[in-house]
Formats: C-alpha cells, sequence, structure tokens
C-alpha cells in the first residue's frame, strides 16, 4: 500500500532531474552556440608556442591585441587559451567571477613546490591558509621587522662594496635573508645555512622537465625539497618543545587552532619563499637600473632619504630607521609603482575556467587557460599616457581601479606586498645615502627567467660615497 504512495514522490523527484537535465542541456548549448574570442590557434598540438618563445613575450601579446582587441584566443604549451588584456575583464576573471576561474600551474612546479601550497588551493582550505599568511604580513605583523630587515640591508651593501657585482644574483641573497627572517624570525641566522644549501638546489629545477629519474636537474630538485622539509619538520618539532609564541608566518601556521599538518605547513613556507623572493630581486634590480638612468630621479630620492638622516641627526635621535620614517618616502614610493608598472615583471598569471564561461558575448569554453595580461594594461596608453617612460610623477594622481596590478587582484592577490615594499624601502635607503653605483657593459636588452630582468642581471660596480 504505501508503494502507491510513493509513486507521485518518485515522480516528481524523476520530474525535477528531467526538468533540470534538459535545463543544462539548454544552457551548455546556448553557450555552445557562442562564438570563440577572434585569434588563431596554430598548428595542432604545437600551437603558437613558438611564435610565443622565439621573441620577446610581449611582442607576441602586444601584437596579437592590435590585431585581435583586448580578447583573443590562441594555443601555447598544448593548451587552448584566451588571453585578456582589458581592465574589465581582468577584474571579471580575478576578482567578480573568480569562481569560475580555478589557479593552474604546470604540474612539475605543483610538485616542487608542494601540491598543499596557497597557490593551487581553492575554497575553505585556501580562505584559511590565507588568513594565515595574511596576519603574519600586515602592516601591524610587518612593522616588527623594521630594524631586522635594516641590519640585513647594511650587512648586505657592505660586502658589496668596491666589487663588480650582478646586481640580480646579490638582491636574491638580500630577499632571500628577508623572506626567512619573515618566517622564523629571529631563529632564521641559526637555519640560514642549511635551508640556503638545500633551497638553491631546489630552484634550479623550477623549470626543469619533469623527469624523476638518478641525474636529472628535476632528480636532484626533488631529493634537495626532501631534505628541506626535514630541516622544516625538526625546526617545527624543537618549537613545539619550547611552546612559545612567534610573531612570524611559521608561529601563526602553528598557532592555527584547527591544526595544519607539516607537510602542509613545508609546501606553504617552501611556497613562501618562492613568492617572495625572485620577485621582490627582480624589482630592486630594475630600481638600480631606472635610477642608474634617470639621474635627476636619483637625485631626488637620495634629498629624501638624505632628509630622514639629517632629520635623526638635528633631534640627536639613533640612526636607524623606523616604521614611521618609511612613511615619509613618498617620491621612493612612486619610484617603487612606477617600476612596477613599466618592468611588470609578473607579465601575466594563469586561471583554468572551471566551466563554460560568457564573456562579452564570446565562449570561454571549461578547460581552458585564461590569461590576463598584467603588461599589456600597465602599458595601455589610454591609461597611462606615454607609457614607454619611466615617469614616477604619474602615481602623483592615483591610478583608477583595476588599471594598476602589480600584486595581483582578487582572492589569491599577493599577500607579501607590504613587505616587499617595506624591503625595498630599506635598502634603497642605505643604497642611495651611503653609495654609488655604475653600470657595467651595455645593459638595454631584457631577458626572462622567468621574470623579466636587465640583460645578464645587472652588472654594476658599487662605491661608498666619501
Ligand atoms: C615586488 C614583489 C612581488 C610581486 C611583484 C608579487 C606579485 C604577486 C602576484 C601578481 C600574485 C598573484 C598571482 C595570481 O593571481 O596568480 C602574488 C601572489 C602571492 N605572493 Fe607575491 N609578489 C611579490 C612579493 C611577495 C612577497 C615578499 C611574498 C611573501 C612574503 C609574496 C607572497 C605571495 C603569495 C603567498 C602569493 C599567493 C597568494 C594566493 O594564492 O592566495 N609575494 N604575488
Amino acid at each position: 500500500m504505501a508503494f502507491y504512495f510513493m509513486i507521485p514522490l518518485f515522480a516528481s523527484i524523476f520530474f525535477i532531474f528531467l526538468f533540470n537535465f534538459l535545463l543544462n542541456l539548454f544552457k551548455s548549448k546556448k553557450s555552445r552556440d557562442l562564438p570563440l574570442p577572434p585569434g588563431t590557434l596554430g598548428w595542432p598540438y604545437i600551437g603558437e608556442t613558438f611564435q610565443l618563445y622565439s621573441q620577446n613575450p610581449n611582442v607576441f601579446f602586444a601584437s596579437k591585441q592590435k590585431r585581435y582587441g583586448s580578447i583573443f584566443k590562441t594555443h601555447i604549451l598544448g593548451c587552448p587559451c584566451v588571453m585578456i588584456s582589458s581592465p574589465e575583464a581582468a577584474k571579471f576573471v580575478l576578482v567578480t567571477k573568480s569562481h569560475l576561474f580555478k589557479p593552474t600551474f604546470p604540474a612539475s612546479k605543483e610538485r616542487m613546490l608542494g601540491k598543499q601550497a596557497i597557490f593551487f588551493s581553492q575554497g575553505q582550505y585556501h580562505a584559511k591558509l590565507r588568513k594565515l599568511v595574511l596576519r603574519a604580513f600586515v602592516p601591524e605583523a610587518v612593522k616588527s621587522f623594521v630594524s631586522n630587515i635594516e641590519s640585513i640591508a647594511k650587512d648586505s651593501l657592505q660586502s658589496l662594496e668596491g666589487r663588480l657585482i650582478t646586481t640580480f644574483q646579490e638582491m636574491k641573497t638580500y630577499t632571500f635573508n628577508v623572506a626567512l627572517l619573515s618566517i622564523f624570525g629571529e631563529d632564521e641566522v641559526k637555519y640560514r645555512e642549511d635551508l640556503k644549501r638545500c633551497y638553491y638546489i631546489l630552484e634550479k629545477g623550477y623549470n626543469s622537465m619533469p623527469i624523476n629519474i638518478p641525474g636529472t636537474l628535476f632528480n636532484k630538485s626533488m631529493k634537495a625539497r626532501k631534505e628541506l622539509a626535514q630541516i622544516l619538520a625538526k625546526i617545527i618539532s624543537t618549537r613545539r618543545e619550547t611552546k612559545q609564541e612567534y610573531n612570524d608566518l611559521l608561529g601563526s601556521f602553528m598557532g592555527d587552532k584547527e591544526g595544519l599538518t607539516d607537510e602542509q605547513i613545508a609546501d606553504n613556507i617552501i611556497g613562501v619563499i618562492f613568492a617572495a623572493r625572485d620577485t621582490t630581486a627582480s624589482v630592486l634590480t630594475w630600481i638600480i637600473k631606472y635610477l642608474g638612468e634617470n639621474p635627476s630621479v636619483l637625485q631626488a630620492v637620495t634629498d629624501e632619504q638624505e632628509a630622514i638622516v639629517k632629520g635623526k641627526e638635528k633631534c640627536g635621535e639613533e640612526q636607524t630607521l623606523s616604521w614611521a620614517d618609511t612613511k615619509k618616502m613618498p617620491i621612493t614610493s612612486r619610484v617603487i609603482q612606477e617600476t612596477l608598472r613599466v618592468a611588470s615583471i609578473l607579465s601575466f598569471t594563469f586561471r583554468e575556467a572551471v566551466a563554460d564561461v560568457e564573456y562579452e558575448g564570446y565562449l570561454i569554453p571549461k578547460g581552458w587557460k585564461v590569461l590576463p595580461l598584467f603588461r599589456n594594461i600597465h602599458h595601455s596608453p589610454e591609461i597611462f599616457p606615454d607609457p614607454e617612460k619611466f615617469d614616477p610623477s604619474r602615481f602623483e594622481v592615483v591610478p583608477k581601479p583595476n588599471t594598476f596590478m602589480p600584486f595581483g587582484n582578487g582572492t589569491h592577490s599577493c599577500p607579501g606586498n607590504e613587505l616587499a615594499k617595506l624591503e625595498i624601502m630599506v635598502l634603497l635607503h642605505h643604497l642611495t645615502t651611503k653609495y654609488r653605483w655604475s653600470m657595467v657593459g651595455t645593459n638595454s636588452g631584457i631577458q626572462y627567467g622567468p621574470f623579466a630582468l636587465p640583460q645578464n642581471g645587472l652588472p654594476i660596480r658599487l662605491i661608498r660615497k666619501s
């Protein structure tokens, strides 16, 4: 008898399913009827990979944009892609519809950094990691590191006095040490050499072919990664024994009530070193080049920094920088902003459509890669007139929303931006007040490794002012 009462229930469930199925079919047919963005997919499988990598990638992006407009399709590294270069489209992908576009990286990078690192994660796990990372990098937290960063900057510059140096290499050592400070606090000095030895082997494999057999670069990197994880596990267990509270990134990870596993902590520490080091070092290298090429800007920055030194002399204050001093550097800040714009060291980022998405009457099919082209936006003459000119004064006016994104935008935007700006300002303070430098050789070329860099990492000679 009960069975007869169930019939209408089953029937209604069946009709709901049928209705949903037809609706999805209709929706997917409707979106599939939309045209793909303009552009070409090139040769089967190879696509346009050669065209992209046989020249400066920015020339490829710019010529495509000129031909097809601010949204176009292409095919690189075996993947169909849609590239977008308008502030509105970048906001759509990274902010307003970010749930439709997941972060995506080559599998080899995921294995090396660790698959539980913040970059690859989404949803609740990502939100939790982000909260923990931000806790360690908000201005309130970063403030406490000013004097330690200053010691690292002074020591670095002193060790380079009178020498012919490759700027990028030396800046990488500086930014590595600052990254360790932000992760392990004052303890970093104890672990610096071991971590450096392993990390320097690991990073050599970041862009290698993922072939894990003895002797390959990838294999050596994976071994170094394992050793790095063991060192981190030891540091974690030592901290657990002391039961002290720490205000650094490791302290934030370990203090989480729900707890992260040691593996999750290791993946994210290695990830933060990766995100923090070459990026900031590359920006510092560009700043040193632009200041060298623009004597009037260098003079203005030097005057601003010397005013801070003289202000302290007048009041009989100790000659150490404070957080408040870093707020008295508007010209230096504009130089940093303009460098971030002109150099646009991260020319673009990657996402992948998790569903068919309609944008401005075009279909972005599920599974396609989507690349917001930051550099094209930063070099648009409609947004930044005379875009190739290095002119920090343009930042006297705040840029329009979504037009200036050196640190990305939305849920995956850079949580380390305050630290990056602080360490750049501290180094520039000592560099401009105590040193002069001259560039050696020709410096007009750009190399990609993978960040845009002045040719040969900018060889310079650093001399102490008398
Ligand atoms: C000038 C230097 C830097 C630049 C230009 C930069 C730029 C960026 C950009 C554009 C993104 C977003 C990528 C995307 O949306 O796919 C990002 C993410 C990230 N950055 Fe930075 N970054 C810099 C320095 C740092 C530093 C110093 C740290 C750490 C101390 C850091 C940690 C991170 C992390 C953890 C993420 C991933 C965030 C997430 O997925 O939620 N970055 N960075």
